[in-house]
């Protein structure tokens, strides 16, 4: 059986971006691969973070990843600082990655860009993805059009190594969504929804009300043509709309297109508020049994206990075939 390995960031509310880019692939994928996924909070730590926030949001989302439909005894949910093995491998993958290659990672040079202090974990944060990934001998790597940069150097990275020291490592491939790769801003649809955007009203959470998800709806940036038609080019903002309708109706753009011939884009906003709510609201009913429940510890004990112990046979394959510690 193949296997499945992803990553989600701890930070702030989980948008429906990530649902749409990554989580939504998870819930099909786990019937069918060896799947580990992964709430990276090591990597959220590489800007700065409130201490109780952070806890906050790691057990917030875990509950998600079970909310939306991920069975714990398919797929292995666990949280990153609980398998020490990831940090491990992540010097590792440092020592073999070159400044130059980091520093021309997008995702580093728009987080660093303009600000005076910058850690220097934001640039190593692509060893640690590549040691995520790799120490699960992963095949597939579902994510959002966004790290497709960082699966491309896990790949590199897993290349020199195999090549310079042994053959260990399995060269994972990406697996990105047919539609939703890249979920747009309401509010400025030509960039990518972000939770960390410090508009709100620029994405949807998983958890937001209905109330809040209308508001954000009926805001959200089109044009002034008043015509329902996906143009990514020239309109995309209902472009951005009819994506997200489209996946969450699970009707087609043109069979929405054409509901809409005729009509402005209230009706259309207004029945896209619906959808949305009826999509989140069953997710939002099991998070609220979950999250304070000590079920939700018992699966994140178990997923913990199975990654450290596949991570710690990489661990002992790469300490052997680099020539750290004394021979396992
Ligand atoms: P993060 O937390 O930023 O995002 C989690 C996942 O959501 C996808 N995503 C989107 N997809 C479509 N439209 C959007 N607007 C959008 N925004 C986010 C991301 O592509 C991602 O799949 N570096 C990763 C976390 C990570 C990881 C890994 C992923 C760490 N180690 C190992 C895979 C494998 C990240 O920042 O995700």
């Amino acid at each position: 059986m193949k296997t499945i390995f992803s990553g989600i960031q701890p930070t702030g509310n989980v948008t429906i971006g990530n649902y749409i880019g990554a989580m939504q692939q998870f819930v099909d994928l786990q019937h069918d691969y060896n799947c580990y996924f992964c709430i990276v909070d090591q990597h959220a730590i590489t800007v700065p973070q409130d201490r109780l926030e952070l806890r906050k949001n790691v057990r917030s989302l875990a509950a998600l990843y079970l909310s939306i439909g991920l069975d714990p005894e398919k797929a292995t949910i666990f949280i990153q600082s609980e398998v020490p093995a990831h940090a491990q491998a992540g010097w590792v993958m440092q020592c073999i990655s070159y400044i130059g290659e980091l520093e021309r990672m997008t995702q580093f040079k728009d987080k660093s860009s303009g600000k005076d202090a910058v850690s220097s974990g934001l640039l190593t944060y692509p060893p640690l993805m590549a040691a995520d990934i790799l120490l699960y001998k992963t095949d597939i790597v579902p994510v959002g059009d966004d790290q497709k940069q960082h699966i491309e150097l896990t790949r590199d990275l897993a290349e020199r190594f195999n090549k310079k020291y042994n053959e260990i490592f399995t060269i994972p491939e990406i697996r990105l969504p047919q539609v939703g790769a890249r979920v747009m801003s309401l509010q400025e649809p030509t960039k990518k929804m972000s939770k960390s955007d410090a508009n709100k009203k620029a994405f949807i959470t998983l958890l937001d009300d209905p109330k809040t998800i209308e508001k954000k709806i009926k805001s959200a940036v089109t044009d002034s043509e008043g015509i329902v038609k996906f143009d990514k080019e020239n309109k995309p903002g209902v472009s951005n709309l009819l994506s997200i309708y489209s996946i969450f109706s699970g009707k087609s753009i043109s069979e929405i297109e054409e509901s809409y011939a005729g009509k402005g884009y209230g009706d259309f906003k207004g029945d896209l508020a619906k959808v949305v709510i009826d999509a989140l609201s069953p997710i939002q009913e099991r998070y609220n049994s979950l999250i304070n429940s000590e079920e939700l510890d018992a699966i994140l004990d178990r997923g913990a206990e199975k990654a450290n112990y596949e991570a710690n046979k990489m661990i002992r394959k790469i300490n052997n075939a680099m020539g750290l510690g004394r021979k396992k």
